[in-house]
């Protein structure tokens, strides 16, 4: 049995109708870029993450980015955040001009340490960024905490955390600003590049919209050296039709997940940890083994596909060596690199299909 890590061809066809239908709108339109797509998918998604806004932008990456420069963060300044994630949170950082302050992070929940955080807190840090990693909300008490003694900015990475929850509050509800991304793999994907910034306050939004379209309203006069990171109308309409299915997508992530501990609960392996409290919608179903890579090989020759999230840790990065860390610096990220697996998760996923992943595994020896 050939078991993917991710099936998006299965999930477009499980709607083609609706997105079929999305995409006839958005051609019959003949308003590509922006426009009315967008202004829903904003309002909907803002909606959906309890956020009074929402900007689409043409990345997760580029969500960072808007929401570091909206926030004033620039040369001078540091950004605290955590090196076991993907590149994207670091690479917003460096270019919004700012530099890079990695704390390490919890061995349970994975996500960026409050302790530790605080801890390198110095007169240049201007914010912190921590991440939502695999879909699990870091500790908002514990940032917004920090955040408030040490008058810093909080802006969270939520790529990979849509509809997760904290004390039954959505990733939209804290801080400065939020950040998603569409990338087609994420819980919420597009069928291309896609992101947006989630923000509470009126001006933050405003800012956003028009660093986007090159910091400008649109009427040629510029206030801001902006960017071009508009969200496509298409994209936009395939994500509206997308969002009605993804409580239903993110429910069947969990049973799936919940299948996985059942069967792996007397393996004695270090099993995803969901803090107290947090509503963890499963992005990656990510387990810890000291043999990773030839449990990995045990899988792969099974038909199994897993994943590596993430191989080494940024600090240890030949692109980032400049920031003067070493490895030894973040040990439990580096214990994290060297264990983590991530299994098959996906909505898509039969019933059949993870069984034969529970078997497969209780049969590594
Ligand atoms: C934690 C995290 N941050 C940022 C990004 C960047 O998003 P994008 O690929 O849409 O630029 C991703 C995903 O790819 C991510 O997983």
């Amino acid at each position: 049995m050939i078991v993917p890590l991710a099936d998006l061809a299965a999930q477009v066809a499980s709607i083609r109708e609706e997105i079929d239908a999305a995409i006839r709108r958005v051609l019959d339109s003949g308003r590509f870029v922006l426009g009315p797509p967008v202004a829903e998918v904003e309002e909907a998604v803002a909606r959906y993450c309890g956020a009074r806004y929402g900007v689409g932008v043409n990345s997760g990456t580029d969500a960072l980015l808007l929401a570091l420069v909206a926030a004033g963060i620039g040369p001078g300044d540091e950004v605290i955040t955590t090196p076991f994630t993907f590149v994207a949170t670091v690479e917003a950082i460096v270019h919004a001009g700012a530099t890079p302050r990695f704390a390490d992070i919890d061995p349970y929940t994975l996500n960026l340490c409050p302790d530790k955080a605080a801890g390198v807190v110095g007169p240049q840090t201007r914010a912190m960024m921590p991440v939502d990693l695999f879909g699990q909300m870091a500790d908002r008490d514990a940032f917004q905490r920090i955040a408030g003694e040490h008058g810093l900015n909080v802006i969270y990475d939520s790529a990979q955390a849509i509809g997760s929850l904290y004390d039954g509050r959505p990733v939209g509800q804290f801080g400065d600003a939020a950040t998603l991304s569409f990338f087609p793999t994420k819980n919420l994907g597009a069928i291309g590049d896609g992101g947006m910034v989630l923000t509470n306050d009126e001006g933050v939004a405003e800012k956003l919209r028009r660093l986007r379209f090159h910091g400008s309203g649109g009427d040629y006069a510029y206030d801001a050296v902006g960017y071009c990171s508009r969200l496509d109308a298409l994209q936009a309409a395939i994500l509206s039709a997308k969002l009605r299915h993804l409580d239903a997508w993110t429910q069947a992530r969990r049973n799936h997940a919940e299948r996985y501990l059942e069967c792996l609960a007397d393996c004695g392996w270090v099993l995803p940890t969901a803090a107290e409290g947090v509503f963890h919608t499963y992005h990656q179903f990510t387990i810890r083994h000291p043999e990773r890579d030839r449990l990995r090989e045990h899988l792969r020759q099974a038909g199994i596909q897993s994943g590596i999230y993430y191989p080494s840790p940024l600090h240890t990065q030949a692109a980032y060596r400049y920031l003067g860390y070493a490895t030894g610096d973040f040990p439990e990220a580096e214990r994290a690199s060297s264990e983590v697996l991530s299994l098959p998760v996906h909505p898509e996923l039969t019933d059949e299909q993870v069984t034969y992943v529970c078997e497969t595994l209780r049969a590594f020896a």
